[in-house]
């Protein structure tokens, strides 16, 4: 019954899907050299285009104990695409605000600092999520999704999240080792939301240590952070 649910739910989102809209941000379309380098280092990437995403996670009322019983690791995923409202539900799961009056989301933080970074790896390109506006950004064009990691399932699943602590906004933490701590514990917040929403959601995802961070960190232009965890996301 709750799979007929989230079918029906799908097929109706996916008839929506279309009202996504797009808008040119940027006229450079700058994008990486081939082995994946830009010119200008350290200058955050711009975005090339921007998609407005559609808030729909009021339609899911999975209860949460439910979800939580439904947590688990699913790495068999198929290829087939998520609709953009369930891709906008995802994200504002992982590290939307959900208390957007006092810029507060739904992930804590140690001492509110919000050092992450959420990027969305899919078929047409890389986007950074932009919570604020409820939009993702084209930073990067192309399929770079097995670039995340050798694991079979980056290359498979439609969207990948890949979760980058930034270090700039964590300079109130004095030594390498209490940036290294406060960002891993806060990553772990991220990663059980995103594995509660796929439970509550019927999708499936695996958190991913064992990724190319130095290729993510060259693709994505990081010079002070770190590509902590990533989450392949697809049905299954
Ligand atoms: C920090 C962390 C890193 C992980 N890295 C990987 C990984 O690189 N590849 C993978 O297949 N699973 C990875 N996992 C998933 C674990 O193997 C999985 O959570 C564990 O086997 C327990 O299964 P469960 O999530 O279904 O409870 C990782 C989990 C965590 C919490």
């Amino acid at each position: 019954m709750k799979k007929i649910l989230i079918f029906t739910l799908a097929v109706t989102l996916a008839l929506c899907g279309a009202q996504a809209q797009k808008k040119n941000t940027n006229k450079n379309n700058r994008v990486p050299a081939a082995d994946g380098t830009f010119n200008e280092e350290a200058k955050p990437l711009e975005a090339l285009e921007t998609i407005e995403l559609p808030m729909s996670y009021e339609g899911l009322h999975a209860p949460l104990l439910h979800a939580m019983k439904e947590r688990r690791t699913i790495r068999d995923l198929r290829e087939e695409d998520i609709p953009i409202e369930i891709i906008s539900s995802l994200l504002w799961s992982a590290y939307g605000y959900n208390r957007p009056d006092e810029m507060k989301r739904v992930a804590p933080s140690a001492v509110n600092v919000q050092e992450y970074d959420i990027y969305l790896f899919t078929r047409e390109g890389i986007y950074l999520y932009n919570a604020e506006k409820n939009s993702i950004l084209l930073i990067v064009k192309g399929d770079h999704r097995k670039e995340i990691s050798q694991q079979k399932h980056f290359a498979i699943a439609p969207v990948s999240i890949v979760m980058v602590a930034n270090y700039d906004r964590m300079k109130l933490f004095k030594t390498t080792e209490d940036r290294d701590f406060y960002a891993a514990v806060d990553a772990g917040y991220i990663s059980q939301n995103i594995y509660l929403f796929c439970a509550s959601a019927n999708l499936g995802t695996v958190a991913c240590g064992g990724i190319n961070r130095d290729d993510i960190h060259k693709l994505l232009g990081i010079t002070n952070g770190r590509a902590m965890l990533a989450h392949p996301v697809g049905m299954f």
